[in-house]
């Protein structure tokens, strides 16, 4: 993989799998632009990246919002001069059962884990559309394709985010953009981390196949190849990275 001359914005940057992500498209020759709401984590990431040599960018941008999201693509076509590759990490969750929540936490889950991915993606169609040429990738959950106690409305809108991914994959390739997306299964990061304790995690391994989580660069590294050439021929695509925890098509 190469992304020599290439510019990709990832948002979620400043942990996790974002962290992981830019730190690959930086490795293979990319100029990147990290975005989250969290500015201390993004700083850790920018000097991460400065000190290995790479060339960032930083914005600070809450992806729920859809005008700071219109401001991010610009700001970030404007530092690099151009766009290849957007990927969004962005998700949260807590682990709290259906009936004990209510409307206010429904719709916070539904802004932070499909919200976000649809602004983005019309965002960045005002800049990959008119030059025919770009890849997305999202972030769903196998939790929405299998489903999750506990995580109800979250697994809603992670298999939105599947849905979202084949219609705007057959929107789009007529312009040369595709769209992809990852579905983690447990992945080691502060989310998962902060999530759950120690017995639930050593539940979810007994149910991997492979038997452990997953690691942030684990799932970097298909979501840098599904935004690479090499996946020329794939899009409105949802891989699972869960070592096997889901076996669905
Ligand atoms: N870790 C897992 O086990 C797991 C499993 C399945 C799916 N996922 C999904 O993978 C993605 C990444 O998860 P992670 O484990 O790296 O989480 P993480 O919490 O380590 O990283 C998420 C990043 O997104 C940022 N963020 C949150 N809300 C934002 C907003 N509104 N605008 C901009 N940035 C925002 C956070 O500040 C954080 O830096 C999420 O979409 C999550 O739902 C994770």
């Amino acid at each position: 993989m190469n992304f020599d001359g290439k510019v990709a914005v990832v948002v979620g940057a400043g942990s996790g799998i974002g962290r992981a992500t830019a730190s690959l498209f930086a490795e293979y020759g990319a100029r990147v632009a990290l975005a989250d709401i969290d500015k201390n984590g993004l700083v850790e990431t920018a000097e991460m990246l400065a000190g290995r040599g790479a060339e960032v960018s930083q914005h600070v941008c809450d992806l729920t919002d859809q005008e700071q999201t219109e401001a991010l693509i610009e700001d970030a076509r404007r530092s690099h001069g151009r766009i290849d590759s957007v990927v969004t990490t962005v998700g949260w969750s807590d682990t709290t059962f259906f009936a004990t929540e209510e409307a206010e936490y429904w719709r916070r889950i539904i802004d932070i884990n499909l919200m976000t991915s649809i602004f983005l993606c019309r965002a960045a169609l005002r800049v990959l559309s008119p030059q025919k040429s770009g890849s997305i990738v999202l972030t769903s959950s196998d939790a929405g394709k299998v489903g999750t106690m506990g995580e109800t409305v979250y697994a809603a809108a992670k298999a939105g985010v599947i849905g979202f991914v084949k219609s705007l994959a057959r929107e789009t390739a007529r312009d040369g953009v595709r769209v992809n997306a990852i579905s983690p299964g447990p992945t080691d990061t502060p989310l998962l981390r902060a999530q759950s304790d120690q017995d639930v995690i050593e539940k979810m391994i007994r149910a991997v196949p492979l038997k452990r989580m997953g690691t942030a660069e684990e799932q970097a590294a298909p979501i840098v190849f599904l935004a690479s050439d090499g996946a020329s021929y794939i899009t409105g695509q949802t891989l699972s990275v869960s070592g096997g925890l889901t076996m669905t098509s």
